[in-house]
């Protein structure tokens, strides 16, 4: 008997958007539809996830090339690992959702190294695994840091106003770039977190609605 496949949804932001709050509700309302839901991140918590985690928080350091690489090390890591990585869950039918993926690398890496070297190097990853949709919270970068000073754990390496917005920046252009080939939805994330998890439900509940189900 074959399983139907689970669904992959990439939450995307600037740091402090509120990605977390809205996972948790997101997979809470999934399970609740009696589907089975892993959440999931990147930098992962694996070896090179980890060494990334210390570059971000400023306890190690490394040149901006050699972090992109990483970044894609770890992403491969995430997609293929045979304990856990995102092809065997979603095999399984267990549905994922990730804060973070591909859009990620593309808008923060591409601030400090060339786009297409990036897309190059996590070339093998896109071909392996495409979300079925990407969610971006869109919040203003003045707002994130805010919230960010407000007491949330922090990653020193690009929780700057000139970094964030330069890659809020980038985003909105890759919005632009790929709006024929991938599934991209923007949501207002300075609204209430209610009606922000709303927004998202109505745009995914598609995927967790079964046919002939009540
Ligand atoms: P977060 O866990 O709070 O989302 O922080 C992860 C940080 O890593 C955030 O600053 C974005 C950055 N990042 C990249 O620069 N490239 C990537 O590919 C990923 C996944 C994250």
């Amino acid at each position: 008997m074959s399983v139907t496949k689970g669904h992959f949804i990439v939450f995307e932001g600037i740091d402090g958007s509120g990605k977390t709050t809205q996972i948790n509700l997101l997979k809470k309302h999934i399970e609740e539809n009696n589907f089975i839901c892993h959440d999931t991140k990147e930098p992962t918590d694996g070896l090179v996830g980890s060494l990334l985690r210390q570059c971000l928080a400023g306890k190690a350091q490394t040149d901006e090339m050699t972090l992109a690489a990483l970044f894609a090390a770890d992403r491969l890591d995430h997609i293929l690992n045979d304990k856990d990585g995102l092809l065997k869950k979603l095999e399984e039918g267990i549905s994922v959702i990730s804060d973070r993926y591909i859009l990620s690398t593309y808008a923060y890496q591409s601030v400090r190294v060339p786009l297409k070297w990036v897309m190059d190097l996590n070339s093998m990853a896109v071909g392996k695994l495409r979300p079925d949709c990407h969610i971006f919270i869109d919040i203003d970068p003045d707002i994130a840091l805010e919230r960010i000073a407000k007491g949330r754990k922090s990653n020193e390496l690009f929780e700057n106003k000139k970094r964030l917005t330069e890659v809020r920046n980038r985003y909105f252009d890759l919005f632009k770039q790929f709006k024929d080939t991938e599934n991209i939805i923007i949501i207002n994330g300075t609204q209430n977190i209610e009606k922000i998890a709303d927004d998202i439900w109505k745009n995914v509940s598609k995927y967790f609605i079964i046919e002939g189900g009540e």
